[in-house]
């Protein structure tokens, strides 16, 4: 007998599904059987997106969303309820975005943006997620922090900062939401070479450098940072927030599972 996680029938919501993890978030859940609704600020990238979730046969669709922005969120989930039926399932808010300046370069002011999206952004989505799972008395919520959410990794201390944010948000979320049989948990990624990760790249090199030595700059941070010596891929989260979202996580709240090569024991 195998296992399998079947999620035909069942709607879900990614919050900034465009590109990187959130694409393979997306496809991991429609692969499942998920219809999947698709928010983010770039619509050509939701769109490319739907395209690949409708080829594999469920139904997809995309909306403008920028989670900073609650008016949009609030829009966003009315338009997620429409393509749902009614019942939104699954919500995973994965939009995020990466501060590299170091807290001694900045002020506070010059620091807001990584804050009102990583922290006030997640707390607008997962507020409109657990306004409707509380009807439903049914749901499932994932976000995404960080390893930098977890433990201080001496740089990108406003990112990381915001990330802590993001846990701290999901445990308060999860005690408030376990009366309704509603599940949110975290999934902490490790290291992705994903666009992010070339802004971070942009810092820790000078810009003119040529590939090679970019190359080597993310080679040398993996062998610093992750015992397993290897970086983490899309997919190797995407899998995480498929367990978290299956029938198989049904008794795991407030969690946060670091998928990290073992960066943060
Ligand atoms: N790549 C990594 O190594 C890594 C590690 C740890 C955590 N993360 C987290 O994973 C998530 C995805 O990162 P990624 O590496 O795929 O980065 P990415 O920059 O490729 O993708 C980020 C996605 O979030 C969307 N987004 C950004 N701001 C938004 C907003 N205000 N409203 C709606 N959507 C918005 C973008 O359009 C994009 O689709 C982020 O939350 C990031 O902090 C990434």
């Amino acid at each position: 007998m195998s296992i399998q996680i079947d999620l035909k029938g069942r709607a879900a919501v990614v919050a900034g599904g465009g590109r990187g993890l959130g694409q393979a978030i997306a496809l991991t859940l429609a692969k499942a059987g998920a219809d999947v609704f698709i928010g983010n600020r770039k619509e050509e990238e939701g769109l490319a997106v739907v395209k690949e979730i409708e080829a594999l046969g469920v139904k997809g669709a995309y909306h403008f969303l920028d989670v900073a922005k609650d008016e949009t969120v609030q829009e966003f989930f009315k338009q997620a309820l429409q393509f749902a039926d009614n019942k939104i399932d699954i919500v995973v808010n994965n939009a995020g975005i990466i501060e590299t300046r170091a807290m001694m370069d900045i002020a506070g002011e010059e620091a807001h943006k990584v804050y009102e999206v990583n922290a006030m952004g997640l707390a607008n989505v997962v507020r409109a997620a657990l306004k409707q799972m509380i009807v439903q008395e049914e749901g499932k919520i994932v976000t995404i922090s960080s390893i930098a959410g977890i433990s201080a990794m001496g740089m990108l201390e406003h990112y990381s900062a915001s990330k802590y944010a993001a846990v701290a948000l999901t445990k308060n979320a999860a005690i408030q939401a376990a009366k309704y049989h509603i599940n949110v948990n975290a999934v902490a990624p490790g290291i992705i070479r994903t666009k992010m990760w070339e802004e971070i790249l942009d810092m820790m090199t000078d810009a003119s450098e040529e590939t090679r030595k970019r190359d080597d700059t993310f080679d040398n941070a993996i062998k610093d940072i992750v015992p397993f010596g290897v970086p983490q891929t899309e997919q190797d989260i995407a899998n995480a927030v498929l367990f978290l979202v299956s029938d198989l996580a049904k008794e795991i709240t407030g969690q946060v599972l670091a998928v990290d090569g073992g960066t943060t024991i």
